[in-house]
Protein backbone atom coordinates (compact mmCIF):
# COMPACT_ATOMS: atom_id res chain seq x y z
CA UNK A 1 0.00 0.00 0.00
CA UNK A 2 1.45 3.31 -0.80
CA UNK A 3 1.96 5.82 1.94
CA UNK A 4 0.56 9.29 1.51
CA UNK A 5 2.84 11.85 1.19
CA UNK A 6 1.58 15.49 2.19
CA UNK A 7 3.13 17.53 -0.96
CA UNK A 8 5.68 20.05 1.01
CA UNK A 9 6.43 24.12 0.16
CA UNK A 10 9.06 23.93 2.06
CA UNK A 11 12.32 25.47 0.79
CA UNK A 12 14.51 23.06 -0.73
CA UNK A 13 17.11 21.86 0.98
CA UNK A 14 20.61 20.67 0.46
CA UNK A 15 21.74 17.12 1.57
CA UNK A 16 21.90 16.42 4.89
CA UNK A 17 25.68 15.04 5.56
CA UNK A 18 26.18 16.12 9.65
CA UNK A 19 26.23 13.45 11.87
CA UNK A 20 25.73 13.44 15.29
CA UNK A 21 26.64 10.13 16.66
CA UNK A 22 29.28 8.09 14.59
CA UNK A 23 27.07 5.28 13.36
CA UNK A 24 24.12 7.35 12.73
CA UNK A 25 22.81 9.31 9.47
CA UNK A 26 22.62 12.82 10.06
CA UNK A 27 19.38 13.41 12.63
CA UNK A 28 17.65 15.79 10.13
CA UNK A 29 16.86 12.47 7.58
CA UNK A 30 14.96 10.95 9.97
CA UNK A 31 13.26 14.16 10.16
CA UNK A 32 12.86 14.71 6.43
CA UNK A 33 11.06 10.91 6.39
CA UNK A 34 8.17 11.26 9.15
CA UNK A 35 7.19 14.75 7.37
CA UNK A 36 7.59 14.12 3.83
CA UNK A 37 10.08 10.81 2.28
CA UNK A 38 9.83 12.64 -0.84
CA UNK A 39 11.20 16.30 -0.63
CA UNK A 40 13.10 18.73 -2.41
CA UNK A 41 16.82 18.87 -2.82
CA UNK A 42 19.27 21.51 -3.73
CA UNK A 43 21.76 19.62 -5.79
CA UNK A 44 25.25 20.96 -6.17
CA UNK A 45 25.40 22.39 -9.16
CA UNK A 46 22.42 24.21 -8.50
CA UNK A 47 19.76 21.66 -9.80
CA UNK A 48 16.43 21.43 -7.66
CA UNK A 49 15.64 18.22 -7.61
CA UNK A 50 14.06 15.34 -4.61
CA UNK A 51 15.56 13.41 -1.63
CA UNK A 52 14.08 10.07 -1.12
CA UNK A 53 14.03 9.00 2.72
CA UNK A 54 11.22 5.87 3.46
CA UNK A 55 11.96 2.57 2.44
CA UNK A 56 9.18 2.27 0.49
CA UNK A 57 9.88 5.02 -1.65
CA UNK A 58 13.18 3.97 -2.13
CA UNK A 59 12.57 0.76 -3.38
CA UNK A 60 9.85 2.48 -5.93
CA UNK A 61 12.61 4.42 -7.31
CA UNK A 62 14.85 2.10 -8.04
CA UNK A 63 12.79 -0.59 -9.78
CA UNK A 64 10.98 1.75 -12.28
CA UNK A 65 12.52 2.24 -15.25
CA UNK A 66 11.06 5.75 -15.67
CA UNK A 67 14.33 6.42 -13.52
CA UNK A 68 17.55 6.23 -15.17
CA UNK A 69 21.15 5.59 -14.42
CA UNK A 70 22.76 7.40 -16.70
CA UNK A 71 25.29 9.93 -15.34
CA UNK A 72 24.58 12.10 -18.08
CA UNK A 73 21.03 12.95 -17.26
CA UNK A 74 21.71 12.92 -13.01
CA UNK A 75 22.97 14.96 -10.66
CA UNK A 76 25.02 14.75 -7.46
CA UNK A 77 24.03 16.05 -4.52
CA UNK A 78 27.25 15.90 -3.11
CA UNK A 79 29.98 16.23 -5.43
CA UNK A 80 29.85 17.09 -8.99
CA UNK A 81 32.81 15.24 -10.16
CA UNK A 82 32.94 11.81 -8.84
CA UNK A 83 28.76 11.35 -8.79
CA UNK A 84 28.18 7.97 -6.20
CA UNK A 85 31.98 7.24 -7.15
CA UNK A 86 31.92 6.80 -10.73
CA UNK A 87 34.53 7.61 -13.16
CA UNK A 88 34.09 11.31 -15.37
CA UNK A 89 33.82 9.37 -18.19
CA UNK A 90 30.75 8.38 -20.12
CA UNK A 91 31.41 7.28 -23.39
CA UNK A 92 33.48 4.64 -22.74
CA UNK A 93 31.60 0.86 -24.02
CA UNK A 94 30.56 -1.44 -21.58
CA UNK A 95 30.61 1.35 -18.58
CA UNK A 96 26.98 -0.88 -17.60
CA UNK A 97 26.92 0.91 -14.51
CA UNK A 98 25.39 4.15 -15.76
CA UNK A 99 23.72 2.44 -18.33
CA UNK A 100 19.70 1.70 -18.26
CA UNK A 101 18.22 -1.89 -19.82
CA UNK A 102 18.30 -2.96 -22.45
CA UNK A 103 22.00 -2.28 -22.88
CA UNK A 104 22.71 -2.47 -19.19
CA UNK A 105 20.60 -6.25 -19.42
CA UNK A 106 22.97 -7.29 -21.66
CA UNK A 107 26.24 -6.68 -19.76
CA UNK A 108 25.16 -7.50 -16.56
CA UNK A 109 23.97 -10.82 -17.44
CA UNK A 110 27.62 -11.65 -19.18
CA UNK A 111 29.38 -10.65 -15.77
CA UNK A 112 26.38 -12.50 -13.29
CA UNK A 113 27.19 -15.82 -15.81
CA UNK A 114 30.77 -15.13 -14.74
CA UNK A 115 30.08 -14.43 -10.97
CA UNK A 116 29.13 -18.16 -10.95
CA UNK A 117 28.22 -20.69 -8.12
CA UNK A 118 31.52 -22.44 -9.50
CA UNK A 119 33.45 -19.12 -9.61
CA UNK A 120 32.05 -18.17 -5.98
CA UNK A 121 32.82 -21.99 -4.18
CA UNK A 122 36.48 -21.68 -5.97
CA UNK A 123 37.34 -18.06 -3.93
CA UNK A 124 35.72 -18.76 -0.77
CA UNK A 125 39.27 -20.96 0.25
CA UNK A 126 41.09 -17.93 -1.05
CA UNK A 127 39.93 -15.85 0.78
CA UNK A 128 40.29 -17.76 3.74
CA UNK A 129 43.68 -18.30 2.87
CA UNK A 130 44.35 -14.43 2.24
CA UNK A 131 42.65 -13.68 5.90
CA UNK A 132 44.82 -15.85 7.39
CA UNK A 133 48.03 -14.67 5.59
CA UNK A 134 47.30 -11.12 6.93
CA UNK A 135 46.53 -11.98 10.23
CA UNK A 136 50.11 -13.78 10.60
CA UNK A 137 51.61 -10.55 9.10
CA UNK A 138 49.70 -8.30 11.85
CA UNK A 139 51.06 -10.89 14.77
CA UNK A 140 54.49 -10.41 12.73
CA UNK A 141 54.04 -6.84 13.33
CA UNK A 142 53.32 -6.96 17.38
CA UNK A 143 50.46 -6.70 18.86
CA UNK A 144 48.58 -3.93 17.99
CA UNK A 145 47.84 -3.00 14.21
CA UNK A 146 45.79 -0.09 12.19
CA UNK A 147 42.62 -2.45 11.09
CA UNK A 148 42.03 -0.78 7.86
CA UNK A 149 45.73 -1.07 6.57
CA UNK A 150 46.75 -4.19 7.42
CA UNK A 151 43.07 -6.03 7.23
CA UNK A 152 40.05 -4.48 6.21
CA UNK A 153 41.47 -2.92 2.87
CA UNK A 154 44.01 -5.11 1.54
CA UNK A 155 41.33 -8.56 2.07
CA UNK A 156 39.12 -7.33 -0.06
CA UNK A 157 41.66 -6.06 -3.04
CA UNK A 158 43.55 -8.92 -3.10
CA UNK A 159 40.06 -10.93 -3.56
CA UNK A 160 38.94 -8.51 -6.54
CA UNK A 161 42.71 -9.58 -7.98
CA UNK A 162 42.11 -13.04 -7.39
CA UNK A 163 38.73 -12.87 -9.05
CA UNK A 164 39.62 -10.72 -12.15
CA UNK A 165 43.30 -11.97 -12.36
CA UNK A 166 45.21 -9.51 -11.26
CA UNK A 167 48.34 -10.27 -9.77
CA UNK A 168 49.33 -8.93 -6.58
CA UNK A 169 52.13 -6.58 -8.19
CA UNK A 170 49.27 -5.00 -10.43
CA UNK A 171 47.36 -4.21 -7.39
CA UNK A 172 50.43 -2.52 -5.55
CA UNK A 173 50.30 -0.02 -8.50
CA UNK A 174 47.16 0.85 -9.29
CA UNK A 175 45.91 0.76 -5.35
CA UNK A 176 46.89 3.98 -4.40
CA UNK A 177 45.71 5.67 -7.62
CA UNK A 178 42.38 4.00 -6.87
CA UNK A 179 42.44 5.62 -3.73
CA UNK A 180 43.02 9.02 -4.66
CA UNK A 181 40.25 8.72 -7.82
CA UNK A 182 38.08 7.85 -4.74
CA UNK A 183 38.46 10.74 -2.61
CA UNK A 184 36.46 13.73 -2.40
CA UNK A 185 39.39 16.32 -2.44
CA UNK A 186 40.79 14.93 -5.68
CA UNK A 187 40.23 18.02 -8.95
CA UNK A 188 38.68 16.84 -11.82
CA UNK A 189 41.69 16.41 -13.75
CA UNK A 190 43.10 14.38 -10.56
CA UNK A 191 40.17 12.13 -11.29
CA UNK A 192 40.27 11.61 -14.73
CA UNK A 193 43.80 11.06 -14.63
CA UNK A 194 43.85 8.35 -12.36
CA UNK A 195 40.36 7.05 -14.41
CA UNK A 196 42.68 6.99 -17.27
CA UNK A 197 45.72 5.10 -15.38
CA UNK A 198 43.79 2.50 -13.85
CA UNK A 199 42.25 1.46 -17.38
CA UNK A 200 45.40 1.51 -19.11
CA UNK A 201 46.78 -1.13 -16.46
CA UNK A 202 43.64 -3.37 -16.67
CA UNK A 203 43.77 -3.09 -20.68
CA UNK A 204 47.71 -4.69 -20.51
CA UNK A 205 45.92 -7.15 -18.47
CA UNK A 206 43.03 -8.02 -20.34
CA UNK A 207 45.20 -8.39 -23.65
CA UNK A 208 47.45 -10.79 -21.70
CA UNK A 209 44.90 -12.76 -21.30
CA UNK A 210 44.05 -13.59 -24.91
CA UNK A 211 47.68 -15.29 -24.71
CA UNK A 212 47.43 -16.38 -21.55
CA UNK A 213 44.53 -17.51 -19.85
CA UNK A 214 43.55 -18.28 -16.35
CA UNK A 215 40.30 -19.75 -14.65
CA UNK A 216 39.58 -15.65 -13.98
CA UNK A 217 37.01 -13.53 -14.37
CA UNK A 218 38.60 -11.68 -17.22
CA UNK A 219 39.78 -14.94 -19.01
CA UNK A 220 35.72 -16.34 -18.98
CA UNK A 221 34.98 -12.64 -20.60
CA UNK A 222 37.39 -12.65 -22.96
CA UNK A 223 36.52 -16.55 -23.71
CA UNK A 224 32.76 -15.32 -24.26
CA UNK A 225 33.81 -14.05 -27.54
CA UNK A 226 31.32 -11.02 -27.31
CA UNK A 227 32.58 -8.21 -25.98
CA UNK A 228 35.74 -5.80 -27.24
CA UNK A 229 38.70 -5.43 -25.45
CA UNK A 230 37.37 -1.91 -24.15
CA UNK A 231 33.92 -3.35 -22.91
CA UNK A 232 36.32 -6.18 -21.22
CA UNK A 233 38.79 -3.60 -19.42
CA UNK A 234 35.83 -1.24 -18.46
CA UNK A 235 34.14 -4.29 -16.75
CA UNK A 236 37.43 -4.74 -14.59
CA UNK A 237 37.52 -1.57 -14.11
CA UNK A 238 33.65 -1.21 -12.25
CA UNK A 239 34.47 -4.73 -10.45
CA UNK A 240 38.03 -3.22 -9.17
CA UNK A 241 36.94 0.37 -8.09
CA UNK A 242 33.44 -0.73 -6.55
CA UNK A 243 34.28 -3.63 -5.14
CA UNK A 244 36.97 -2.60 -2.68
CA UNK A 245 36.39 0.28 -0.61
CA UNK A 246 32.35 -0.54 -0.06
CA UNK A 247 33.56 -4.13 1.50
CA UNK A 248 36.83 -2.47 3.30
CA UNK A 249 34.62 0.26 5.41
CA UNK A 250 32.32 -2.59 6.48
CA UNK A 251 34.82 -4.99 7.73
CA UNK A 252 36.16 -1.79 9.40
CA UNK A 253 32.92 0.14 10.42
CA UNK A 254 31.78 -3.38 11.25
CA UNK A 255 34.80 -4.16 13.93
CA UNK A 256 34.72 -1.26 15.63
CA UNK A 257 30.69 -1.41 16.22
CA UNK A 258 31.08 -5.10 17.55
CA UNK A 259 34.03 -4.09 19.59
CA UNK A 260 32.12 -1.04 20.86
CA UNK A 261 29.03 -3.56 21.63
CA UNK A 262 30.31 -6.23 24.18
CA UNK A 263 27.39 -7.58 25.12
CA UNK A 264 26.19 -8.73 21.22
CA UNK A 265 30.28 -9.87 20.50
CA UNK A 266 30.00 -11.93 23.12
CA UNK A 267 26.55 -13.47 21.82
CA UNK A 268 28.04 -13.53 18.15
CA UNK A 269 31.34 -15.14 19.76
CA UNK A 270 29.40 -18.05 21.39
CA UNK A 271 27.74 -19.20 18.11
CA UNK A 272 29.31 -18.08 15.04
CA UNK A 273 25.70 -19.41 13.08
CA UNK A 274 24.24 -16.21 13.87
CA UNK A 275 26.50 -14.30 11.52
CA UNK A 276 24.89 -14.30 8.37
CA UNK A 277 21.80 -13.02 10.40
CA UNK A 278 24.27 -10.56 12.03
CA UNK A 279 26.19 -9.41 8.72
CA UNK A 280 22.54 -8.41 7.41
CA UNK A 281 21.76 -6.14 10.26
CA UNK A 282 25.36 -4.87 10.16
CA UNK A 283 24.98 -4.09 6.14
CA UNK A 284 21.07 -2.26 7.01
CA UNK A 285 22.62 -0.33 10.21
CA UNK A 286 25.69 1.04 9.00
CA UNK A 287 24.92 0.76 5.43
CA UNK A 288 28.15 2.76 4.43
CA UNK A 289 27.07 4.49 0.80
CA UNK A 290 26.26 7.16 3.38
CA UNK A 291 25.23 9.85 0.90
CA UNK A 292 22.94 7.34 -1.23
CA UNK A 293 22.55 6.81 -5.65
CA UNK A 294 21.20 9.04 -7.69
CA UNK A 295 18.48 8.46 -10.88
CA UNK A 296 17.20 11.17 -13.30
CA UNK A 297 13.65 10.80 -14.63
CA UNK A 298 13.10 9.96 -18.30
CA UNK A 299 9.26 11.17 -17.48
CA UNK A 300 7.18 12.87 -15.28
CA UNK A 301 6.19 10.42 -11.93
CA UNK A 302 3.63 10.79 -9.44
CA UNK A 303 6.01 9.48 -6.78
CA UNK A 304 3.51 8.49 -3.50
CA UNK A 305 1.77 12.12 -4.48
CA UNK A 306 4.19 14.50 -5.77
CA UNK A 307 5.10 14.82 -9.06
CA UNK A 308 8.72 14.50 -10.25
CA UNK A 309 9.25 16.06 -13.49
CA UNK A 310 11.01 14.50 -16.69
CA UNK A 311 15.26 15.91 -16.27
CA UNK A 312 14.62 15.99 -12.67
CA UNK A 313 17.57 13.77 -10.17
CA UNK A 314 15.96 12.00 -7.15
CA UNK A 315 18.77 11.21 -4.78
CA UNK A 316 17.77 8.16 -2.73
CA UNK A 317 19.02 7.45 0.69
CA UNK A 318 19.74 4.05 1.03
CA UNK A 319 20.47 4.78 5.06
CA UNK A 320 17.77 6.97 5.78
CA UNK A 321 15.09 3.98 3.99
CA UNK A 322 17.54 1.37 5.86
CA UNK A 323 16.61 2.93 9.33
CA UNK A 324 12.62 3.36 8.03
CA UNK A 325 10.17 2.57 11.09
CA UNK A 326 7.68 1.22 8.52
CA UNK A 327 10.07 -1.24 7.58
CA UNK A 328 11.88 -2.06 11.22
CA UNK A 329 10.56 -1.54 14.14
CA UNK A 330 13.39 0.49 16.40
CA UNK A 331 15.41 1.06 13.63
CA UNK A 332 18.48 2.86 15.44
CA UNK A 333 19.04 -0.38 17.45
CA UNK A 334 21.66 -2.57 16.15
CA UNK A 335 19.81 -5.34 16.85
CA UNK A 336 22.59 -8.86 15.44
CA UNK A 337 19.40 -11.32 16.61
CA UNK A 338 16.82 -9.60 14.41
CA UNK A 339 14.58 -11.26 12.09
CA UNK A 340 15.48 -11.60 8.47
CA UNK A 341 13.99 -8.22 6.33
CA UNK A 342 15.54 -7.57 3.31
CA UNK A 343 17.28 -4.28 3.17
CA UNK A 344 18.39 -1.54 0.24
CA UNK A 345 22.11 -1.81 1.57
CA UNK A 346 23.16 -3.33 -1.73
CA UNK A 347 20.61 -1.17 -3.96
CA UNK A 348 17.43 -1.98 -4.91
CA UNK A 349 16.25 -2.87 -8.91
CA UNK A 350 18.20 -4.05 -12.16
CA UNK A 351 21.37 -2.32 -10.81
CA UNK A 352 21.07 -4.06 -7.15
CA UNK A 353 24.76 -4.97 -6.38
CA UNK A 354 26.06 -7.78 -9.01
CA UNK A 355 28.90 -9.04 -6.28
CA UNK A 356 26.33 -9.10 -3.63
CA UNK A 357 26.79 -12.72 -2.92
CA UNK A 358 30.89 -11.98 -3.26
CA UNK A 359 30.92 -9.33 -0.84
CA UNK A 360 28.67 -11.46 1.68
CA UNK A 361 31.30 -13.92 1.43
CA UNK A 362 34.38 -11.43 2.10
CA UNK A 363 32.78 -10.45 5.58
CA UNK A 364 31.47 -13.90 6.54
CA UNK A 365 35.20 -14.83 6.07
CA UNK A 366 36.73 -11.85 7.24
CA UNK A 367 34.76 -11.17 10.48
CA UNK A 368 34.75 -14.92 11.28
CA UNK A 369 38.48 -15.45 10.70
CA UNK A 370 39.33 -11.93 12.67
CA UNK A 371 37.61 -12.80 15.40
CA UNK A 372 38.41 -16.45 15.71
CA UNK A 373 42.08 -15.86 15.41
CA UNK A 374 41.85 -13.18 18.40
CA UNK A 375 39.46 -14.33 21.01
CA UNK A 376 40.86 -10.82 22.98
CA UNK A 377 40.41 -8.33 20.04
CA UNK A 378 40.04 -4.94 21.51
CA UNK A 379 39.87 -1.04 20.29
CA UNK A 380 43.89 -0.33 20.97
CA UNK A 381 42.26 3.74 21.45
CA UNK A 382 39.62 5.02 23.30
CA UNK A 383 36.16 4.78 20.84
CA UNK A 384 35.85 8.50 20.71
CA UNK A 385 39.30 8.91 19.13
CA UNK A 386 38.90 6.79 16.58
CA UNK A 387 38.32 9.24 13.10
CA UNK A 388 35.50 8.73 10.66
CA UNK A 389 35.59 9.19 6.96
CA UNK A 390 32.87 12.18 7.07
CA UNK A 391 32.91 13.70 3.68
CA UNK A 392 33.62 10.41 1.91
CA UNK A 393 31.31 8.75 -0.20
CA UNK A 394 31.74 5.18 1.61
CA UNK A 395 31.70 6.12 5.21
CA UNK A 396 34.16 4.23 7.42
CA UNK A 397 36.88 5.01 9.79
CA UNK A 398 40.25 6.39 8.35
CA UNK A 399 42.07 3.65 10.37
CA UNK A 400 41.33 1.17 13.09
CA UNK A 401 43.80 0.96 16.18
CA UNK A 402 43.15 -2.85 17.51
CA UNK A 403 45.31 -4.64 19.98
CA UNK A 404 45.02 -8.48 20.67
C1 LIG B 1 29.52 -4.59 1.42
C2 LIG B 1 29.96 -4.32 0.23
C3 LIG B 1 29.15 -3.68 -0.86
C4 LIG B 1 28.11 -2.79 -0.78
C5 LIG B 1 27.46 -2.19 0.45
C6 LIG B 1 27.71 -2.50 -2.16
C7 LIG B 1 26.64 -1.67 -2.51
C8 LIG B 1 26.19 -1.48 -3.80
C9 LIG B 1 25.02 -0.70 -4.17
C10 LIG B 1 24.14 0.09 -3.22
C11 LIG B 1 24.87 -0.79 -5.52
C12 LIG B 1 23.75 -0.17 -6.36
C13 LIG B 1 24.18 1.11 -7.04
C14 LIG B 1 23.05 1.75 -7.83
O1 LIG B 1 21.94 1.24 -7.88
O2 LIG B 1 23.29 2.83 -8.40
C15 LIG B 1 25.97 -1.61 -6.00
C16 LIG B 1 26.17 -1.91 -7.33
C17 LIG B 1 27.33 -2.50 -7.78
N1 LIG B 1 28.31 -3.13 -7.03
FE1 LIG B 1 28.33 -3.28 -5.04
N2 LIG B 1 28.50 -3.22 -3.01
C18 LIG B 1 29.40 -3.94 -2.27
C19 LIG B 1 30.37 -4.81 -2.74
C20 LIG B 1 30.71 -4.94 -4.05
C21 LIG B 1 31.79 -5.76 -4.56
C22 LIG B 1 32.71 -6.63 -3.69
C23 LIG B 1 31.83 -5.57 -5.91
C24 LIG B 1 32.76 -6.16 -6.95
C25 LIG B 1 33.60 -7.14 -6.79
C26 LIG B 1 30.74 -4.66 -6.26
C27 LIG B 1 30.45 -4.25 -7.53
C28 LIG B 1 29.30 -3.57 -7.87
C29 LIG B 1 28.95 -3.23 -9.24
C30 LIG B 1 29.77 -3.54 -10.48
C31 LIG B 1 27.70 -2.57 -9.17
C32 LIG B 1 26.88 -2.03 -10.34
C33 LIG B 1 25.83 -3.03 -10.73
C34 LIG B 1 24.96 -2.57 -11.87
O3 LIG B 1 24.96 -1.38 -12.19
O4 LIG B 1 24.27 -3.41 -12.46
N3 LIG B 1 30.09 -4.32 -5.11
N4 LIG B 1 26.75 -2.03 -4.94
Amino acid sequence: MTQDIAPTDAAPIRLPIERETVLDPPPKLSELRAECPVSRLTYADGHIGWLVTSFEMARAVLQDARFSSRPDLRHSAVHQVLGDGQPPEEDVPGMFVGMDPPEHTRYRKLITGELNVRRMRLLEPKIEQTALKLIEEMRAGGNTADLVSAYASPLPSLVICELLGVSYQGWLKIRPVSEKMLRTDSSAEEVKQCFADIFAYLAEVVAAKHIEPADDLISGLVALDELSDVEITAIAFQLFTAGHETTMNMLSLGTYTLLTDPQQLAALRADFSLLDGALEELLRFLTVIQFGISRAALEDVDLGGVTVRAGESVTISLPAANRDPARFPDPDRLDLMRPASSNVAFGFGVHQCVAQQLARAEMRIGFRTLLQQFPALRLAIPRDEVEMRDGAIVYGAKSLPVAW
